[in-house]
Parts: C-alpha cells; structure tokens; sequence
C-alpha cells in the first residue's frame, strides 16, 4: 500500500470497533493517519483509542478553538478520505449537503477530484430502505466510492446486507484503485562500457517521480520503473530498477506483456546508442579497463521504444504517452519536433525544452500533444491533469 495522508471519519456504529483494526493497519503501512469522529462514534470507541492509534488528536468538534479552518484544511491535507463505518445518518446528511457538524463540513468541503471512500455499516432494513438507497446512489453520483456491505448475522441480531465489511476485505478494496495500473518509466539508462564506466545521460526522474506521486494520490496502482540514481516516488506501489537499455526495453516487454495496464507514460531518457565494442572488443562488464592509451568505442544505435509499447503490452486499450526533449529550441521548433513522435501507437507526446526546466521542477513549461489538439502546461500538476483528461475524458 502507498504511504498516504489518510482522513479516516468514524461515524456511530455499533462496528466502530473494526474501523480500528483498519487504522491500526494503515499506520502499520506507513500511512499517515488523521482521524475525525462523530459524537456518536465516540460512544461506541474512545478517542484515547484513535489517539494511541495515529499518534494524532481526534477532530470531533467543528468549533474547537485553534482548530476552526480543520473542516476545510483537513480535506486538501488528505490524499484521500474514507468513511469508516459510514452510518446511515451520515450518509443521508452527506447526500443531503448538511454542514451542521464537522463530519458533515468536511464531507461538503470534500474536493471533488479526491478520492472518497464510504464503508457502510446499519442495519438490515436500515441498509435496505429506499431512502438509504438513494442516498447511497447520490453519493456514488457525486463521484465518491460506495462499497457494498457484507452479509450475514448483525449486530442487533437480525441477518442480511448492512454488516460492515471485514478490516482485510476494507484493506485489499482500498488497494484496488479507481482507474487501475499505470506504468511510469523514469530517470536515465546507463550502458555499460566496463565494469565501472557508463555512458548516460542528465535526466534526474524529478518530473516522472511527481507524475507518480500525483497518479498515486487520485487513484491509479502506480508501478515506477526506473533508471540508476533516479528519484523516487514516494507513493507508487511498486518500485522496479533497470540498468542499460536493454534491461529496461526487456522489463518493458515482461511488464506491458504479463500485465493489463491502462497507460504507460515513458518519461525515462533512454540512450540512443548501446556499446558495441570497446577497442574492437565486446564490452566487458566483469573487468575494469587499463585506464593509459586510446580507447576506442563502437556504437550500434537502439530501436526506438516509444512506437513499441503497444505492440509490448497485453491490453491493447492502453494508451501510450511519451516525451520529447529538445536543448535550447524555441518552444515552436520543440513542438513540432514531439510532433513528428505521434502516431498510431502513440497517443500523445510531452514536448520540453531542457533550457525551461527549472531545477525544483516548480515551472516546468512545455506542451502536450495529442491527436488533433496541443494543451500547453506551466508545471507538473497541470500536466498530470492534462494527462488524465486524455485517459479518462468524461472523469470516473
Ligand atoms: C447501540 C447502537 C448501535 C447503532 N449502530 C448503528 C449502525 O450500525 N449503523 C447506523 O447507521 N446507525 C447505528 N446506530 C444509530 C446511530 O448511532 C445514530 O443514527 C447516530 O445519530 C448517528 O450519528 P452520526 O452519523 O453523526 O455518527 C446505532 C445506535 C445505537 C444506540
């Protein structure tokens, strides 16, 4: 699971107690936890018992003095929010927009392209009446997750649908993402010309570390698979290095193909060369050259990945970005450079400039190009929702 900022609202269940057990895992995880609880959920579980848990005070009171902003800044602090049990007052006041309390506020405030999740928990008729129903459609409509609810005996003794679903099977909803799996190449190849020496390349991985954390946090099962010396993410589910351009092109191959991916988005600088010979010899990785005299390196040029990946992959559905990196060229001449990438397999390309990239990555400008249409963007974050326009047009 990524180490995410978690917002865990507990509302008046009789299964507050397995919420518990949720959050005890999370933090286990690694996430960061922050937990806010209505005033009856804390007749069912104490807040020492979330405290002890997060190592975080307890929201419970939306005029707390010092603490007046947290129905609003709560919220943007989250990389998501889970209801946890979500009862069925809840619920109905979530649907309905009420904002007399702080859970109520913070569900109101809720930004609408964060991820929400609500784990219902009542019982049976409760659950199964019409008004709870709709309730629980309006808030699937407004774009938050619903999970259904297990079945079998309650609390209140009666059997059927309401029962909270199991801490383990709340922990593996969690880690099945909205939009499913992405793959993110980043950072530099490096191709061997001895044991220690290598020819690369300046790329750093900042720009495709920042799209993963950012694909993360809405809701795609990131995998980051990346060069030598590449920054890393910090929220993307699996981590994977390669070293030489061969390495990455068969990774490639072993990921897109065992796989179903939904995107790909090949933001790795990949050498244009491999070694071919060092001094009219193969290279040789286990041995380290004698450093006096001439050295003479042979080339071979590397296939282009980029218009491969679709042929690579098991889904043909997935869509394809790639990047296109000028030095020093107007930003017309890089975009009609990138231009020249898209094509049938390729469904859009990032075009960069070197020279506007600034080191911190806050203005990074440049352009995307599509079929048909360019986006210009001034930083990452408007190109990563650039990004997920094209993968999800109408939004989920
Ligand atoms: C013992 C007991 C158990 C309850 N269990 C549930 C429950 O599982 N689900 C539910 O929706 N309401 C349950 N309720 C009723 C809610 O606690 C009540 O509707 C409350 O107003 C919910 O407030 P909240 O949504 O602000 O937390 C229970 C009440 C009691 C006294």
């Amino acid at each position: 699971m990524s180490k995410s900022k978690v917002l865990f609202i507990l509302t008046g269940s009789i299964a507050a107690y397995k919420a518990c057990a949720v959050i005890s895992r999370l933090v286990q995880d690694g996430c960061e936890v922050q937990t806010v609880a209505s005033p009856s959920a804390l007749k069912f579980i104490g807040a020492a018992t979330l405290e002890g848990l997060t190592g975080k005070k307890t929201g419970v009171d939306l005029w707390e003095e010092g603490r007046a902003m947290d129905h609003i800044q709560l919220s943007r602090w989250a990389d998501y929010g889970i209801v946890c049990p979500a009862s069925a007052n809840t619920c109905a006041v979530t649907a309905a927009g009420l904002a007399g309390d702080l859970v109520g506020a913070i569900l109101l405030a809720w930004p609408k392209d964060k991820p929400l999740h609500f784990f219902p928990a009542m019982n049976v008729e409760m659950y199964n009446n019409a008004v709870t129903q709709e309730n629980l459609a309006k808030l699937s409509t407004r774009g938050f997750t619903v999970h259904p609810t297990g079945d079998g005996s309650l609390a209140c003794g009666e059997t059927g649908a309401g029962r909270l679903l199991e801490p383990e099977q709340i922990l593996e909803t969690l880690k099945t993402k909205k939009f499913g799996s992405m793959l993110i190449t980043a950072g530099p190849t490096r191709e061997p010309i001895d044991g220690i020496r290598f020819l690369s390349n300046v790329s750093t991985g900042q720009t495709a570390a920042s799209l993963a954390d950012q694909f993360s946090v809405i809701g795609w099962d990131v995998t980051y698979l990346h060069g030598v010396g590449a920054k890393l993410p910090a929220r993307a589910a699996r981590i994977i290095p390669f070293g030489s351009f061969a390495e990455l092109d068969e990774e490639l191959r072993r990921e897109l193909g065992g796989n179903d991916y939904g995107a790909v988005v090949h933001a790795a600088a990949v050498s244009d060369y491999s070694i071919a010979s060092v001094n009219g010899a193969p290279a040789d990785a286990d041995h380290k050259l004698n450093s006096a005299g001439e050295l003479s390196l042979g080339l071979k040029a590397n296939h282009k990945i980029l218009p491969r990946l679709k042929e690579y992959s098991r889904s043909k559905k997935i869509k394809v970005i790639g990047f296109k990196l000028t030095l020093n060229q107007d930003p017309s001449e890089t975009t009609r450079i990138a231009q020249g990438l898209l094509g049938e397999n390729i469904d859009a390309v990032v075009a960069n400039d070197w020279s506007m990239v600034a080191q911190d990555r806050r203005h990074h400008p440049g352009v995307l190009l599509k079929h048909g249409s360019e986006q210009p963007f001034a930083d990452l974050s408007t190109l990563a929702k650039s990004i997920q326009i094209l993968l999800y047009p109408g939004g989920k």
